[in-house]
């Protein structure tokens, strides 16, 4: 794992910031690339004052090396190379190394590693009896939150959080299993048998193996169709500091093991604001149901009375095209064509709002774009998983860069635990009242 130079990041330039005829110097820093950042973390013991910034929009929690963002531009890089190009030549467990340790894997390290991964993609045995404790129509996000969170139960001989053998251990153990438990969640969602995972296939296709294969008879998975699911990974395996990768970095903060951070991480992603929002897509589709009910619909996005939203459509930080969108996109009509799929209502229905959202003054004057969970859900559904299952396999792939983000945290100097303030509101310091008196 990298550790990084900070004094890269110093400008020698200065912020000035006037209170009541105080004034206050604050340090202004240049990343890589991307906007500068001016350094507030002095300010309150300086100058008594907090920043009010609810939902982050103006802070960077953090200073990270591994994923780039130009909302403006619509550019996503991991480690520096662009996500078009990791998609179109690269595999997921490439992409996994490469956020890991900050470079692609030679031939020789790649194959250390896929095999390490390869061969840990089965979990404890006993975890098996831990599942069946689930209600039979929990839903599969619910088991991966507690099959994850469980983990540390199962592992805890990798949860020390102060060695580095041990935090490479859980890192591995995590993006090995983590195919294993998600199908796992599956086929105990729909009352089928744990499919064990086979270490002669790739990290894709053993897990459509998992997923699609039963006892009972022989199951090939389609190689289009294991490159499309490889590439699914590869679009959502980081995304910089969002709501789950923060929450996994909170969690982390006060050295927590990283079994339990992730789980934290998978019980943020669930929101329909964020991971959720394929399966929220999806659902929306099918609700519309025909062409001729697109308008009723966009006219309720557009109700500022109404808090209906169109679900996969707009984002907080692409105020461009989302870049996984195109990739995602692309996939989709390969996965469609492969799959012979021509016919299908919902498809015509998401095709017609791409279209009439994409032209509409509302829609292009706020830039709200589709994105990647507005292909991904049609994807995902072609390939044969319930919706229940979509945000599931965005945890799956959201995993890697989770335990590449928590590593990061893990190793930098300068962290301490996550602790925002606050604007209090409340009420100001009053009596206690006997409650015969109240
Ligand atoms: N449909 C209709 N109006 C919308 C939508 C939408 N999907 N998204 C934003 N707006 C409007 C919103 O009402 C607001 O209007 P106004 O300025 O008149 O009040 C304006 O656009 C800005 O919205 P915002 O809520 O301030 O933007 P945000 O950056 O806080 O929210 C978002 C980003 C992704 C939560 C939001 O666009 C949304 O709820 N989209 C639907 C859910 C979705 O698809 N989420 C997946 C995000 S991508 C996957 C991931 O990275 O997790």
């Amino acid at each position: 794992m990298m550790t990084k130079d900070k004094s890269a990041r110093a400008t020698g330039d200065t912020a000035k910031l006037e209170i009541d005829g105080q004034s206050y110097d604050l340090p202004i820093y240049k990343g890589a690339v991307g906007p500068r950042v001016i350094d507030v973390s002095k300010l309150y013991a300086q100058s008594g004052h907090f920043t009010f910034d609810p939902g982050f929009t103006s802070t960077a929690s953090c200073d990270s090396d591994i994923t780039y963002i130009d909302g403006d531009k619509g550019e996503l890089l991991y480690r520096g190379y662009g996500i078009e190009q990791l998609a179109a030549n690269g595999s997921f467990l490439e992409t996994a190394y490469l956020l890991l340790n900050g470079e692609l894997p030679s031939s020789k390290e790649f194959d250390e590693f896929s095999n390490a991964i390869t061969n840990h993609t089965m979990v404890h045995e006993q975890m098996q009896y831990f599942v069946r404790g689930f209600r039979r129509d929990a839903h599969p996000m619910a088991i991966m939150v507690g099959m994850v969170g469980a983990m540390s139960a199962f592992y805890h001989d990798s949860t020390d959080i102060n060695d580095a053998h041990q935090r490479m251990v859980a890192s591995r153990r995590m993006i090995a299993k983590i195919p294993t438990i998600a199908a796992m969640a599956y086929k105990y969602s729909i009352g089928q048998p744990v499919v064990y995972p086979r270490n002669d296939l790739g990290y894709a296709e053993n897990f459509l193996n998992m997923c699609f294969a039963v006892p009972a008879e022989e199951y090939h998975v389609n190689p289009v169709i294991a490159r499309a699911m490889d590439k699914i990974f590869i679009l959502h395996a980081d995304h910089e500091q969002n709501a789950s990768t923060s929450t996994v970095r909170l969690a982390g903060s006060s050295g927590a093991n990283p079994f339990a951070c992730i789980a934290a991480g998978i019980a943020c992603l669930w929101g329909p604001a964020h991971g959720g929002a394929n399966e929220a897509a999806l659902n929306m589709l099918q609700e519309i149901g025909t062409v001729d009910r697109i308008p009723e619909y966009v006219a309720k996005a557009k109700d500022k009375n109404d808090p209906f939203r169109l679900m996969g459509f707009g984002h907080r930080v692409y105020k461009n095209y989302d870049p996984r969108a195109t990739v995602m996109q692309q996939a989709c009509h390969e996965v469609l064509q492969e799959l012979g799929i021509k016919d299908d209502p919902m498809l015509d229905v998401a095709m017609e709002l791409e279209k009439i959202a994409l032209n509409d003054e509302y829609f292009v004057e706020k830039k709200l774009y589709p994105n990647i969970d507005f292909y991904s859900g049609i994807t995902l559904k072609a390939l044969g998983f319930p919706s229940t299952m979509f945000t599931v396999l965005f945890a799956l792939a959201r995993t890697t860069g989770w335990v590449a983000q928590w590593n990061e945290m893990v190793q930098d100097p300068e962290q301490r635990i996550g602790r925002p303030r606050q604007l209090y509101s409340g009420a100001a310091p009053r009596d206690y009242v006997n409650l015969a008196k109240r």
